[in-house]
């Protein structure tokens, strides 16, 4: 199975629904608004979306709720991409094959509209509608997405990461700075997928193992692709971990290594995919893309 067609009709669904929640805001700020809708609109693949619509297809949950959940993922994802890129960060200019948000803008407006992506995904969590069966379950979603995106996830792993820059540090301190700038963000799409779906707690845990695996791999590829690929593909800067001496698996461990560390978490990931009581092909396929892809 290829799960392609499946990624480019929910990547569709998904920019239609980007594009409505930004289209819905006033205009008293029209420079803001257009620096979100540049940040959040302007290319992306749309994995997060991707891995809660797998999930809930395999489900057959209710779209709607899965529609609120990814919303709200990528409006964060969108912002800690758009505060990644700022100069105080990693400084680069090219995102998505364009020039980086503070650049096509101006720094203010670029940590603006991340601070506004941010509180939109909020909005947008607590005030959609959601069916019966998932109404129940709005309050631990909301948990769910502030824990994965504040101290205790992505802004933690992007604190780490920054101490660590221009520092050997050890490779259990590289899983969890990874875990948590890349994995927790990730882990909370699938969780929230869990939470909607109403999946018992054994299935949940089975979830989180898929997500702590798929997580990491995400990130260890993302640090090969710095190295290995080329910055047309990749529509971001190749060798910008390189040129800030970020600490990355090709770094500390080679680059092989960190291509056999990604074969052995798709690994782990598979396994935990075979736990699963449903049709998990669709996710299958989506894993090995994840350590296959070259953008
Ligand atoms: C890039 O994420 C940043 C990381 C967390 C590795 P993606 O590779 O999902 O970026 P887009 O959304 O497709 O541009
Ligand atoms: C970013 O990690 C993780 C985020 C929380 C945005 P990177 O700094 O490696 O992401 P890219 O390579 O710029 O997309
Ligand atoms: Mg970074
Ligand atoms: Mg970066
Ligand atoms: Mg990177």
């Amino acid at each position: 199975m290829d799960w392609r067609p499946s990624q480019q009709h929910y990547l569709q669904r998904i920019n239609q629904l980007l594009d409505h929640h930004i289209q819905s805001l006033p205009e008293h700020a029209p420079e803001l608004k257009q620096a979100m809708a540049y940040g959040l609109l302007m290319g992306g693949k749309r994995i997060r979306p991707f891995l809660i619509y797998a999930i809930g297809e395999a489900c057959q949950a209710d779209i709607n709720d899965l529609d609120v959940c990814a919303a709200a993922i990528e409006c964060i994802h969108a912002y800690s991409l758009i505060h990644d890129d700022l100069p105080a960060m990693d400084d680069d200019d090219l995102r998505r094959g364009h020039p980086t948000c503070h650049i096509a803008f101006n720094e203010a407006t670029a940590i603006l509209a991340g601070d506004a992506l941010q509180t939109l995904a909020f909005e947008i969590l607590t005030q959609q509608p959601l069916s019966a069966s998932a109404e129940p379950q709005r309050l631990a979603l909301i948990t769910e997405l502030a824990k994965a995106a504040g101290y205790q996830g992505m802004c933690g792993g992007q604190a780490m990461d920054l101490a660590s820059t221009d520092k050997q540090i050890t490779i259990e301190q590289l899983r969890e700075l990874h875990h948590k700038k890349t994995g927790a963000l990730i882990k909370a799409a699938l969780n929230m997928a869990a939470l909607v779906t109403n999946q018992p707690l054994a299935q949940q845990k089975i979830i989180a193992e898929y997500a702590d695996a798929i997580g990491l791999a995400f990130q260890v590829q993302d640090d090969i692709l710095d190295v290995v690929a080329d910055t047309e593909t990749l529509g971001k800067p190749q060798g910008s971990d390189q040129l800030a001496n970020k600490s990355t698996y090709p770094s500390l461990l080679g680059l092989q290594n960190a291509r056999n560390e990604a074969l052995s978490l798709y690994n782990q990931a598979l396994q935990a995919l075979h736990a699963l009581p449903y049709n998990t092909q669709l996710l299958q396929s989506f894993t090995a893309y994840i350590i296959q892809r070259d953008h």
